[in-house]
């Protein structure tokens, strides 16, 4: 007998004990820990607890931590994700059952490191990607401010994800391939960085405008991206040449719920109803002066597809018979006498012309409400549609093609890969 055997049978037992060290270092090791503990905030408890207030409107912490008709940050609210559905927790100083047992340390761990308070690894559905890059000091008045809420003893669901997604291995792998602690900036009160840090960190513009890849990471930048699981795309927020969107629209869409060319709508809706129309005029400013410098992108003129003749003529016919009576015959809207916009414009709308027709077939579909905010208390509501595929893609192929849009044509393939 040779010895190759047992040196390969040697070489195989090593190689398995390296991946199980391996494994074990991966589900085990907590960088977090080695973190020394933070110093106590210099800031006078109430003012933290005031400045923290305006930090979770900000963050929406309450628009995922609160289940419908239920306590104030909770939890309960199960979140649709591809990977299953996710439930936010408790956020209340309940002893049991949400942050009473935390310190300031464990809270900014989580925010900073994606890490619960036994060590555990988060879900990304928690934004913690862009909430890395929240100061200390802003994690530590967010802190204070949830500790001063009254406890609600709710216990919290289970997480439903689906095999694999919901084991630890899949999480560590996710964190170790995807996930890097950030280095939050300098305070600054200049209006672009400030801007920047609004939208990059706590604001988490990007946990929907930013591009993901398959396992669910966001990618850099703000260059629009797929909601996943929800049918969404939100755009992306870099200028594009040619719209003539200013700063100040950006400003009156995240305040308002509309600026004049159009309402935020779907998941933006709800973004400006429960989070940017709290936002304090200052820090809107300086996000809508960080988004118009970022690259301005080109308006994609796009030649009319096969059989855009045949969809034009139907869409036409449509939309006069269904449309028009609140848009206008040539998609101008309408105001209502007090000069406030009733029903918005269509024509030289930015929504009607992004890459993709996803939106606007939904918004056509299951109509809707712009945000209810100071400016617009009331808003008027757009009714749903019910529309066969073909007639779909003609009204779109329509609102896409007509009053001068050149945005590229919709077929019903397309609309069935929607449905
Ligand atoms: C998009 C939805 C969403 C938003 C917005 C959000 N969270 Fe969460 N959060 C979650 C989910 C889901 C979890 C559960 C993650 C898990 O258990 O793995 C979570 C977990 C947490 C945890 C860990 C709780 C625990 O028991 O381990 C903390 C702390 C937390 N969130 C704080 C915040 C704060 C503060 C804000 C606002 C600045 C916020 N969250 C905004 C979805 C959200
Ligand atoms: C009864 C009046 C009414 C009718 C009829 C109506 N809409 Fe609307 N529409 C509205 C209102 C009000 C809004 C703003 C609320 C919102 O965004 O949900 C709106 C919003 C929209 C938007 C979103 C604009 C934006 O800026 O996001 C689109 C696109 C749209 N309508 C297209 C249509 C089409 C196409 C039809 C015909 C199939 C139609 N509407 C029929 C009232 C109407
Ligand atoms: C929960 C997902 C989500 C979050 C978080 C979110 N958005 Fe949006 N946003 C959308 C969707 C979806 C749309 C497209 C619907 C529409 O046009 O109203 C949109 C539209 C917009 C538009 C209009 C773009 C256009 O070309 O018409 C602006 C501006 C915008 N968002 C800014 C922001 C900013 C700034 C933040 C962070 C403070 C933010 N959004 C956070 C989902 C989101």
């Amino acid at each position: 007998m040779s010895a190759k055997p047992s040196l390969r049978r040697r070489l195989a037992v090593s190689t398995a004990v390296a991946v199980l060290i391996g494994l074990g270092v991966l589900l085990t090791d907590d960088p977090s820990r080695r973190e020394p503990p933070g110093a106590p905030s210099p800031v006078p408890l109430a003012e933290r607890v005031q400045r923290g207030a305006y930090l979770a409107t900000v963050g929406n912490c309450a628009g995922c931590h609160t289940a419908p008709g239920g306590a104030p940050y909770a939890g309960g609210l199960p979140l649709a994700t591809p990977f299953g559905s996710a439930v936010a927790g408790n956020l209340t100083p309940d002893r049991d059952h949400g942050l009473g047992a935390w310190t300031a340390d464990d809270f900014w761990r989580a925010l900073h490191h994606g890490r619960g308070r036994d060590g555990r690894r988060l879900l990304p559905v928690f934004p913690y990607e862009n909430f890395t890059h929240v100061r200390r000091e802003d994690s530590d008045a967010l802190f204070a401010y949830l500790q001063s809420l009254p406890p609600v003893a709710q216990p919290n669901a289970p997480q439903a994800l689906r095999f694999p997604y919901n084991t630890a291995l899949a999480l560590a792998v996710w964190q170790t391939l995807h996930f890097r602690p950030g280095t939050p900036p300098p305070a600054s009160d200049a209006p672009e960085a400030r801007g920047a840090y609004l939208v990059n960190g706590l604001g988490h513009c990007a946990a929907c405008h930013a591009p993901r890849n398959a396992l669910g990471a966001q990618r850099a930048g703000l260059g629009g991206g797929d909601m996943p699981g929800q049918g969404w795309h939100a755009p992306s927020l870099h200028p594009v040449q040619g719209l003539g969107v200013t700063a100040a629209d950006t400003v009156a869409l995240l305040r308002d719920g509309q600026h004049r060319w159009g309402t935020a709508a779907g998941p933006m809706a709800e973004v400006v109803q429960r989070s940017t129309q709290h936002w304090r005029a200052e820090d809107l400013q300086a996000v809508a002066s960080y988004l118009a410098q970022l690259p301005a992108e080109p308006l994609r003129d796009a030649p009319a597809g096969e059989g855009s003749a045949r969809l034009l003529a139907l869409g036409a016919k449509l939309y006069e018979k269904h449309c028009a009576d609140c848009h206008g015959a040539q998609g101008e809207g309408a105001v209502d006498g007090s000069g406030r916009m009733a029903y918005p414009p269509l024509a030289g709308n930015p929504s009607l012309l992004q890459p993709t027709a996803r939106n606007l077939a939904r918004v056509i579909q299951e109509g809707g409400f712009a945000p209810s905010t100071a400016a617009h208390p009331r808003p008027y509501g757009m009714p749903p549609h019910r529309f066969t595929d073909t007639e779909l893609a003609a009204l779109l192929t329509h609102l896409r093609r007509s009053w001068g849009h050149q945005a590229s044509t919709v077929d019903e393939v397309e609309v069935l890969r929607w449905r």
